[in-house]
Parts: structure tokens; sequence; C-alpha cells
């Protein structure tokens, strides 16, 4: 029996996949290393200095979070663009969510843009002109003197947020789209772990964040 799969549905079932495997494996591997950073300087520039010292590092960020990053991202936005908002006629919270996921992926877009141009390549101007990845033993450093600038952190605390809440809603929409979570109370008990574990990682993107700039983070000194 042939099958035939239009190139949209392949294109779209590519660009769900992405947010998962492996957007979402290397924002959890992301916010594990910024939380280095509560243990103090020489923990995180320790970690970053690893994480440079990986072999073929340049290809493996160009295949593993680039290539797909951007294809999720363009693609994120054609979606975004065809998309028919329709929450006005039925205030579902399911509407609601579905307009989200769309807002905070294109506040993604520009704040990943930012971040990257910003940390990775040193390349803003006005603010630091050194890749955080070219010099490990000042990572700490040039991180928090950037997040002393308050509009700096505010972007940052914006863009932490927007992240998580697509992460945790995007996940949502995967199980259900892929049929892994199927039934009405099966999808609601899920909704409530995605509540859940973007409580969690909220929590621990921005106490990483509060962390360069309060020595341990939110609860420095209690713990
Ligand atoms: C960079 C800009 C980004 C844009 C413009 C964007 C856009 C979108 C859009 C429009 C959707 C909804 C697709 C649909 O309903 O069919 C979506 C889904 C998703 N995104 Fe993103 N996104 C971006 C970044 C990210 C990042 C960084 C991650 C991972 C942390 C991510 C993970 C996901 C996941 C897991 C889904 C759910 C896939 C599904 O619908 O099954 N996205 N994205």
């Amino acid at each position: 029996m042939a099958i035939h799969l239009s190139r949209t549905f392949v294109l779209r079932k590519l660009h769900q996949l992405s947010g998962i495997v492996p957007l979402a494996l290397f924002l959890l591997e992301h916010f594990y290393t910024n939380s280095k950073a509560v243990a103090g300087a020489a923990s995180f520039n320790k970690a970053v200095s690893e994480l440079q010292s990986i072999p073929y590092i340049l290809l493996v960020e160009i295949g593993g979070i680039f290539i797909p990053l951007i294809y999720h991202a363009v693609y994120g936005l054609v979606i975004t663009m065809e998309a028919r908002p329709n929450n006005l006629n039925y205030p579902y919270p399911r509407n609601w969510f579905y307009l989200i996921q769309r807002i905070t992926g294109v506040v993604l877009f520009f704040f990943i843009a930012f971040h990257v141009l910003n940390f990775r390549f040193g390349m803003i101007p006005g603010l630091n002109t050194i890749s955080v990845a070219h010099r490990p033993d000042l990572a700490f450093d040039i991180v928090a003197g950037e997040f002393r600038i308050v509009p700096i952190f505010l972007i940052y605390m914006v863009g932490i947020t927007a992240t998580v809440w697509h992460l945790a809603n995007g996940i949502w929409l995967f199980m259900v789209d892929w049929g892994i979570t199927i039934g009405e109370r099966a999808q609601r008990l899920t909704g409530y772990a995605c509540i859940a574990f973007g409580i969690v990682m909220l929590l621990v993107g921005i106490n990483a964040a509060v962390a360069f700039i309060r020595p341990g983070g939110l609860l420095g000194g209690l713990l």
C-alpha cells in the first residue's frame, strides 16, 4: 500500500519534532550549565570551558542547535503568519494557549537572536564585544556585568519566561498531536504535569540568572 504524505504534513511534523529533539533537550542542558552559577564564578567558568572542549564543538553546535533552531524558528513564523486566531469567538483556554504559543514564538525569535549574537559572538554594539565561548575564564564576569544593567536583566526575565511557557505548552501539544496522550482525562492530567514542569523550569531559569548578580541565587546564603 502506497502512503502519500503531503509536503506540508512532513514539514509540520519535522517542526514539531525539532521543538523536542534537539531544542528541548538543549534547553535542559543549557539551564543545567547556567545553574552552575549558583555555586559561584569558578564553577560556571569550568562548565563553559568543558563545553568548549567537546570535540568538534562547532559542528555539534551547527548541526545540533543552529540548523534545527533556524528551521524551527523560520517555519514557526510561517505557521504564525498563516494562523487564524479565533479566541474572541471561542474564549476557551486551549484557544488562548494556541495564541500565546505563537506570541512567545515571535518573542523567542528576537530574544534568541539577541542572546546568541550577544554572548556567543559578542556582536551587540555597546555591550561586551568578547564571545563568552572564547573566554571561559571571563564568562561569569561578562554575564554578571551585563545583568547589572537593569533593561538587559529585564530582557532576560521576559526571554526566560517566554521560553519556558513555549516549551511547557509545546510538550503538551506534541504529546497530543503525536497520539502519545489520548483521551480527555489523560490530556487534562498531562496538562497539570506540564504546568508543574513549567513552574520548576521557570524557578531554575530565573534562579540561575539571579545567581550572576546575587551570590547563591534567590536563596543565596540560606542553602
Ligand atoms: C526561535 C523562535 C521560535 C519560533 C518562532 C517558534 C514557533 C513555534 C510555533 C508557531 C509553534 C506551534 C506549532 C503548531 O502549533 O503547529 C511551536 C511549537 C513548538 N516549539 Fe517553538 N518556536 C521557536 C523556538 C523554540 C525553542 C527554542 C524551543 C525549545 C526550547 C521550541 C519548542 C517547541 C515545541 C516543543 C513545540 C511544540 C511542537 C508541537 O506543536 O507538537 N520552540 N514553535
